[in-house]
């Protein structure tokens, strides 16, 4: 696969250009889309630097495929924006499943890169978009494409943070303020995190447990080079000091903060 970052780049510029940039989710997404392929870029540059990757050939290819990797792997949540006017999927549909049909289906891939079908990283493509935003990802991917997935996951939720400290959360999750700001942790997802993983979606009930589901993403960052870049950039701190109205939800609040140390 030989992939032209200037031509990614243009195509996808214009592939964006069909959708209204003054519509906040758009901008939201576009920007999204551009941080998370420059983490995947840093977190793979990281990997090739330590010792365990030292010596493959192919460094820069797989560099490459990581970057791409984070400039596609949203590309559905366009549609879903223009069709349905949400983030959600719960509320329409699956912004991964959508981008592969875009992508694989309707032969968008095909404008980023030239790529026999048959080429691994292709497959390393498609398996990191479509795992991208579930739960866990399948036990039974080969080591490289596993890899490739970890990476986007990776890279995904660091930026996550930063969107969700920058944009108003009752933005991104339609609720009010005073809603958000008085709701407690429910207990189901309190028991959860003291595990030390992250929320299932279907145990979220009240407002602010989105933002325990958030910093619970923390937990599942697999590289040492995440953990870092998230102690950098400092928005998980952000949202640990949740300023919350309740009283009994800062308590929960700062039960959380002792159980999560990156
Ligand atoms: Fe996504």
């Amino acid at each position: 696969m030989k992939i032209d970052r200037e031509k990614v780049k243009k195509v996808f510029a214009e592939y964006v250009r069909h959708y209204d940039a003054e519509d906040p989710q758009i901008r939201l997404k576009i920007l999204h889309t551009y941080k998370v392929s420059e983490l995947c870029e840093e977190i793979m540059h990281d990997l090739f630097g330590s010792t365990k990757m030292q010596g493959r050939a192919s460094a820069q290819k797989d560099i490459d495929l990581a970057w791409l990797i984070g400039m596609l792997h949203d590309i559905g949540r366009f549609e879903q924006v223009r069709r349905y006017h949400t983030l959600i999927d719960a509320k329409s549909v699956s912004h991964a499943a959508l981008g592969i049909k875009i992508l694989f289906e309707e032969g968008m891939l095909t404008r980023f890169i030239a790529a026999e079908s048959e080429d691994p990283d292709v497959e390393a493509v498609r398996a990191a978009i479509a795992y991208h935003s579930d739960y866990r990802i399948p036990e039974d991917l080969d080591e490289r494409t596993r890899m490739f997935c970890q990476i986007l996951r990776d890279a995904d939720k660091i930026d996550i943070f930063r969107v969700n400290c920058e944009t108003p959360l009752e933005d991104i999750y339609h609720i009010t303020k005073e809603e958000l700001m008085q709701a407690e942790v429910s207990e189901d997802v309190m028991d959860n995190f003291r595990q030390r993983q992250a929320t299932p979606r279907e145990i979220r009930k009240t407002p602010v447990d989105y933002v325990v589901g958030l910093i619970s993403m923390a937990f599942e960052l697999v590289y040492p080079i995440s953990r870092k870049i998230v102690a950098r950039q400092g928005y998980l701190e952000h949202l640990l000091d949740f300023p919350s109205e309740n009283e009994k939800t800062r308590l929960q609040f700062a039960i959380m903060k002792k159980y999560l140390i990156l």
